[in-house]
């Protein structure tokens, strides 16, 4: 299917913004969602986009927002302890258009079918990470694994790509990606903020990724470059 109109749900934080780049780059046209009070964080591209305010998880914002739209971008967010990541895939599933290609945003946390090996240290910081939210009651990482589990069960052509630890600075080109967490060309666990986005919106026209949970690694670390050493 070719793509035409995007819709950007959660556009206005750093891995939306550089989402709606890479979508004016290419020359979608480009809706986006964003809680009122962050709608001036988009105000670079306010006379290039169409903004829907309201949260991600209200149904009635989501159906407006993605109408008539092929393609859906949505950044999976954990907030809050009110089933704001669930609610919102939920919305995106059930008001997108049946044929439409939705990429989900998460981390390498996220697994598909349980094959993912974590080292210990990566299972440590997420618990503690985990304890530390619900102590706080900001963050609901257990609703975001809820989140990703009604998309693998639905029949939708979804993708949720999961991002690795991420920094700032300059593209390093489209992310490598694998299907398992410990495969040995994720092993370096960096990306570009700005390389996550353009993984998602190239995610869009790769039919190659209908169905899978790609785990991503910049294709300059140094395990992505080994691993292409070993392959040639
Ligand atoms: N950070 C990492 O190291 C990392 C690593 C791997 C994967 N990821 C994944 O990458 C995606 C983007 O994460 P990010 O950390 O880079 O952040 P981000 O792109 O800045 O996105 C944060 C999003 O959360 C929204 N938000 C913030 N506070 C909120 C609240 N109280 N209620 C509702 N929405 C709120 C923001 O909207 P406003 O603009 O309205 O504030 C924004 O849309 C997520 O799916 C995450 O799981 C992140």
């Amino acid at each position: 299917m070719s793509i035409k109109k995007v819709c950007i749900v959660g556009a206005s934080g750093k891995l939306g913004q550089y989402m709606v780049q890479h979508c004016l780059e290419r020359g979608y046209e480009v809706v986006g969602v964003c809680r009122e009070k962050s709608v001036p964080k988009l105000a670079e591209f306010a006379d290039r986009i169409t903004i829907v305010p309201g949260a991600t998880n209200d149904p009635e914002v989501i159906a407006k927002a993605v109408a008539g739209c092929d393609g859906v971008l949505t950044v999976l967010v954990p907030w809050g302890r009110q089933q704001y990541a669930s609610g919102t895939a939920r919305a995106v599933l059930q008001h997108s258009k049946p044929d439409a290609r939705l990429i989900f945003s998460c981390g390498w946390h996220i697994t598909k079918d349980g094959q993912d090996a974590y080292s210990k240290l990566f299972l440590r910081t997420v618990a503690l990470v985990g304890w530390i939210a619900r102590l706080f009651r900001v963050v609901d990482l257990d609703d975001q694994v809820a989140a990703c589990r009604h998309i693998f069960a639905s029949d939708r052509p979804w993708t949720v790509v999961r991002g690795s630890d991420l920094e700032e600075g300059p593209t390093e080109g489209l992310p490598v990606w694998s299907r398992h967490v410990g495969d040995p060309i994720l092993e370096s666990n960096m990306t570009r903020r700005i390389d996550f986005a353009l993984f998602m919106v190239a995610a869009l026209e790769d039919d190659a990724l209908v169905h899978e949970a790609p785990a991503i690694v910049s294709r300059a670390s140094d395990s992505a470059q080994a691993h292409r050493a070993v392959a040639a």
